[in-house]
């Protein structure tokens, strides 16, 4: 007969996700896939209670003080900066910072996926690519041959960036976005979605449409 499990036990193969929105449950159902055993969600904004299947047990103060239960930790935040800052904050406090790729994800032993970072279902990082920390490459996103992806980038849903893109630190890539070969995109820019993107995009500017412009406020 199997005893009752102390509550304080380590668990090789328990991962705390900081982040219970949406963003935060995929990455909970990805880690499931990927086999891991206890998936427990923590957000200051949520309180405790259950989302969808999981349960979250507090905010940011409360992960911290269970850190010695998890082998794995990992910031689901949609918002780039916020959750750069909080997986930079984590890992300096030597957190057992994770990666999750999804089963049914593509990607090539001669890419490097940062810490961090996850990849979800459908999506494809192709050889030479380099994924930085904290970076979302999202559902059935696509990043090709050579890309290269600063920390804390964002590439949503179905968006496509032809071999040898560049992204800056921060940057988001919009739903459905396309972006041609060996384009730069600059630091915290916006692509908006389905934007189609055929020349550099400075620091900090907001594309739409295509071809993609600057979004005139
Ligand atoms: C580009 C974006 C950031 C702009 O958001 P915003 O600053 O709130 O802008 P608004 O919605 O007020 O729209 C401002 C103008 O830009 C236009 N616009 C907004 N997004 C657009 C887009 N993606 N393509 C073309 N035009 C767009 C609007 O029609 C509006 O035009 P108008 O002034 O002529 O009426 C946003 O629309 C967008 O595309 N976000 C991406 C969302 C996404 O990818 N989500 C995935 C989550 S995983």
């Amino acid at each position: 007969m199997q005893g009752q499990e102390p509550e304080n036990e380590f668990h090789q193969d328990s991962l705390a996700i900081l982040g219970a929105g949406g963003h935060g449950r995929v990455a909970a159902d990805c880690a499931e896939a990927l086999g891991w055993r206890t998936v427990i969600l923590f957000d200051d904004a949520a309180g405790s209670g259950l989302s969808g299947a999981w349960p979250i047990e507090g905010g940011e103060a409360d992960l911290r003080d269970r850190a010695a239960q998890f082998s794995g930790v990992l910031v689901a935040v949609g918002n780039n900066e916020a959750r750069l800052n909080l997986h930079r904050r984590l890992a300096a406090a030597s957190l057992p910072m994770t990666t999750l790729i999804h089963p049914n994800a593509s990607v090539s032993r001669h890419a490097v996926v940062g810490i961090g970072a996850v990849v979800f279902a459908g999506a494809c990082v192709n050889v030479g690519a380099q994924v930085g920390e904290a970076v979302i490459v999202n559902t059935a996103a696509s990043v090709d041959h050579d890309c290269v992806l600063g920390d804390g980038v964002h590439v949503s849903p179905g968006a496509h960036l032809a071999g040898g893109v560049r992204v800056g630190d921060r940057s988001w890539i919009g739903i459905g976005a396309v972006v041609r070969q060996g384009i730069s995109i600059g630091r915290d820019a916006m692509i908006g979605a389905g934007a189609v993107v055929v020349a550099d995009v400075a620091d900090g500017v907001t594309v739409v449409g295509n071809p993609a412009r600057p979004l005139e406020r």
